[in-house]
């Protein structure tokens, strides 16, 4: 399988060059997506200083290539192509949805330039535990991630998982929340499921998210493993218009 990533401006260096990192550490998935084609031509095209990073893709088979932008290096096109994805996979994606996703780094796979595939990461604050003891964490929120009906199991979201994942280092952890079509995907890279209650703070103090409980998964990023996150611990948000999870 190949896969090629395209360093999109200098935004995208330091996630590709994490990634480049992860896959020498042989961590994560370093296979790209299948990429057996089949998108229709005339989508846009990857820019200069892509680069294939698997092996050579067999005669006929189109390659995927993946790109990391951050929301200020997409252009209109880009975010309206991104934001269509949305709602052909999903079927039910608020604009208040969208604009989570929003003002982070984004990672897109293409398909003969049509994307296919999409997941963003933007960082927001989680509160762990509660009183004194309660640590506020850098985290890296993964929002959006969503592959185009006709483009599923060919590894396309796993591409995008694990540039995201490459970002870890940045953050004290790494956190999404899951549909039910994604469970899946995260229990299979090593999420981790939050077992405490959730809340998010409101205008009189924590109000509980209860709907929310058990659909948060972390990955753990740069917090010393001392003490180590307890997953049984409350888990605060910061507040936002739409889903707060
Ligand atoms: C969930 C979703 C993003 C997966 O995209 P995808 O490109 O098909 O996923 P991949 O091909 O990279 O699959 C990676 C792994 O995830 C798991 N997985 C993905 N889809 C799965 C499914 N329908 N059933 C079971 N496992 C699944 C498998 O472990 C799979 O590995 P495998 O194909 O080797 O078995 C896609 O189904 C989607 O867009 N769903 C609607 C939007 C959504 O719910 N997004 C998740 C938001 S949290």
């Amino acid at each position: 399988m190949d896969v090629g990533v395209e360093r999109h401006r200098h935004a995208g260096r330091l996630a590709a060059a994490a990634l480049d990192r992860r896959r020498a550490a042989g961590r994560g998935d370093a296979r790209g997506p299948a990429g057996r084609g089949g998108a229709p031509a005339g989508g846009r095209r990857p820019g200069r200083g892509s680069r294939a990073v698997g092996a050579p893709a067999p005669a006929g088979v189109v390659s995927p290539v993946l790109t990391l932008a951050h929301t200020a290096h997409l252009d209109a096109a880009d975010l309206v192509e991104a934001r269509g994805l949305m709602d052909l996979a999903f079927g039910d994606f608020a604009d208040a949805d969208w604009s989570h996703a929003l003002g982070g780094l984004h990672a897109l796979v293409r398909v003969e330039g049509v994307l296919v595939a999409h997941g963003s990461l933007v960082q927001r604050r989680l509160l762990v535990g509660a009183g004194e003891g309660a640590r506020s964490l850098r985290c890296g929120y993964v929002e959006a991630v969503a592959t185009h009906p006709g483009h599923r199991r060919r590894g396309h979201a796993a591409a995008v998982m694990t540039a995201l994942e490459a970002l870890a280092p940045a953050y004290d952890v790494l956190a999404l929340s899951s549909s039910d079509a994604g469970t899946a995907l995260y229990l299979g890279r090593g999420w981790l499921p939050w077992r405490g209650p959730m809340s998010v703070p409101g205008p009189s103090g924590p109000e509980r998210t209860p709907e929310d409980d058990g659909s948060t998964y972390v990955l753990p990023g740069a917090l010393p493993l001392s003490p180590p996150l307890d997953l049984d611990a409350p888990l605060a948000c910061d507040w936002r218009e739409g889903d707060v999870w």
